[in-house]
């Protein structure tokens, strides 16, 4: 039978699967209007993309998304095109990272004021066109977009994902893979866990034990690894063109073995400890009272600041049980005026707050109750947070008890618990006017490659981008597990192993 060489993509698209697709999108837009009596888009083999000058990299990154999937050539111009990026012209509520996109059967625009804004638009027109386009080989088609008006523009500013590439090495191509993944929802910031007791994973030129020594295992005895500068510079940059900003971490005063490994004389008895591949924390300390621990850091922070271009530097400060209370303020307000000497603001987890940082520092909240004094006051000296509760926001926490891979240590997190809480209104004494955004953070002890970050980050990254992007007034368990069940086949396409809770109608 003839028919049955032809894929499931070819079947023909009808009307209301395509509108559908416009009122699917994950983070839900600020406003979505279908029009019902306008014919669609369809996208075709002579057809090409219009970007405006500034606008290049973010029309060439769309024709990398879709000439596998389509087979068309899909030439970059700055003449007409059949989809437009177009930048300037567009009301000024739509700040740095919204975005217009208007789909009729002329074309699609795309305007913003910038290339950002760009991005989140094309990352929306993704998700109208058919799953299929999302294949990295030759499909079908047809290639259709709804038609129909989105205005759209983000709710925080911070939209963050962390990977821990210390406890598990993870090498540049699966932080490549992941940083793909997290571009598709709005994301726009990568937070690098590069150091902890396990593992350091960034070259220092300076003290190059750190890496080579320090770097040589991980976890369970692997043989971890770590970025060369180079290899680093070119993950900032990877990223940059996916318009998300890296920020590194170095932990300290704890988490800090693998540096403590590497040379004994930053211990405080000048004797290395061995290297470590457990998973206990809070054993650790820099050594506070020599003062090599500061030329030490001096050193590491400022190649570390050479190689980010964005405007943070984290600084750690967690679990810091093997340091004095009177101890860790001390080293921090030595360290923190390094870091901001070097240009650069101070993020970290919010136990710095014992040492006072200035109002520009970010303290990125990882506790597991609604409610603590430290940041509360912080706030009200006027420092921004970035929400990162445990029991909330933590992609390594398991999804039930069945879960085979991950920690339970702050609890389950199911779908529905990783959607139902409100960034803006969750901490007393932090109103959404003191919150920077969100960040879900990934702890790699239990996870060693890409199918173990993806089993843990899908489905529920999508819920927490949604939560940094949308309005609170599109928040909707039902709508979300609806639109959340539509993104299983992109994810097929894409290939990420994600995880089939019972929670979500997925297609059969
Ligand atoms: C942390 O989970 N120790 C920040």
């Amino acid at each position: 039978m003839l028919g049955a060489a032809v894929p499931s993509s070819a079947a023909p698209d009808r009307n209301d699967v395509k509108e559908s697709r416009m009122t699917q999108v994950i983070p839900a837009p600020v406003s979505v209007e279908p029009d019902r009596h306008g014919g669609a888009f369809r996208l075709e083999s002579d057809a090409a993309i219009h970007a405006d000058h500034g606008a290049r990299g973010v029309g060439e990154y769309l024709a990398h998304v879709l000439r596998p999937s389509t087979g068309y050539r899909l030439p970059v111009t700055d003449r007409k095109g059949d989809i437009s990026l177009e930048l300037g012209k567009v009301g000024s509520r739509l700040g740095d990272e919204g975005y217009e996109l208007m789909a009729s059967g002329r074309g699609v625009e795309i305007k913003a004021r910038t290339a950002r804004g760009l991005f989140a638009g094309v990352q929306t027109l993704r998700q109208l066109l058919p799953a299929q386009v999302e294949s990295r080989s030759v499909q079908r088609g047809p290639w259709t977009v709804p038609a129909g008006k989105i205005v759209d523009y983000p709710r925080f500013a911070h939209r963050g994902a962390m990977l821990d590439v210390a406890r598990h090495f993870f090498s540049p191509d699966e932080v490549k893979r992941y940083i793909d993944q997290i571009a598709l929802y709005k994301i726009n910031t990568l937070h690098l866990h590069l150091a902890d007791d396990q593992g350091w994973r960034i070259e220092i030129k300076s003290w190059p034990r750190l890496a080579t020594y320090g770097g040589s295992t991980e976890v369970g005895g692997g043989p971890g690894g770590y970025y060369t500068q180079d290899q680093y510079r070119d993950i900032v940059r990877y990223a940059a063109e996916r318009q998300i900003t890296i920020i590194p971490e170095i932990d300290m005063p704890g988490h800090t073995n693998a540096a403590l490994a590497s040379y004994a004389e930053l211990n405080c008895d000048g004797v290395a400890p061995p290297l470590y591949t457990g998973i206990e924390v809070g054993f650790s300390s820099l050594c506070i009272d020599k003062e090599i621990t500061y030329r030490f850091l001096g050193d590491v922070l400022r190649e570390l600041a050479a190689l980010t271009p964005g405007e943070y530097l984290h600084l750690g400060g967690d679990e810091a049980h093997a340091t004095t209370e009177p101890d860790y303020v001390k080293f921090f307000q030595r360290v923190l005026p390094m870091a901001e000497a070097l240009g650069k603001k101070v993020s970290g987890w919010h136990d710095l707050l014992k040492a006072t940082p200035s109002v520009s520092a970010v303290p990125q909240y990882w506790g597991t109750t609604p409610q603590n004094d430290l940041v509360a006051e912080a706030v009200a000296r006027g420092n921004k947070v970035v929400m990162s509760p445990a029991n909330k926001a933590y992609m390594d926490m398991k999804y039930d008890e069945n879960t085979p891979l991950g920690l339970s240590w702050a609890g389950f997190i199911e779908v529905d618990v990783a959607y139902g809480w409100d960034p803006g209104n969750y901490l007393q004494g932090v109103p959404e006017s003191a919150v920077l955004g969100v960040q879900a953070p990934l702890w790699s002890e239990t996870l060693e490659n890409s199918d173990h970050i993806e089993f843990m980050a899908f489905p529920r990254l999508p819920a927490y981008a949604e939560l940094g992007w949308s309005p609170w007034s599109t928040h909707d368990w039902e709508s979300f597990r609806t639109r959340l069940a539509a993104q299983a086949p992109r994810w097929t396409e894409l290939g990420i192993d994600f995880y089939r809770s019972p929670q979500i109608p997925w297609p059969e």
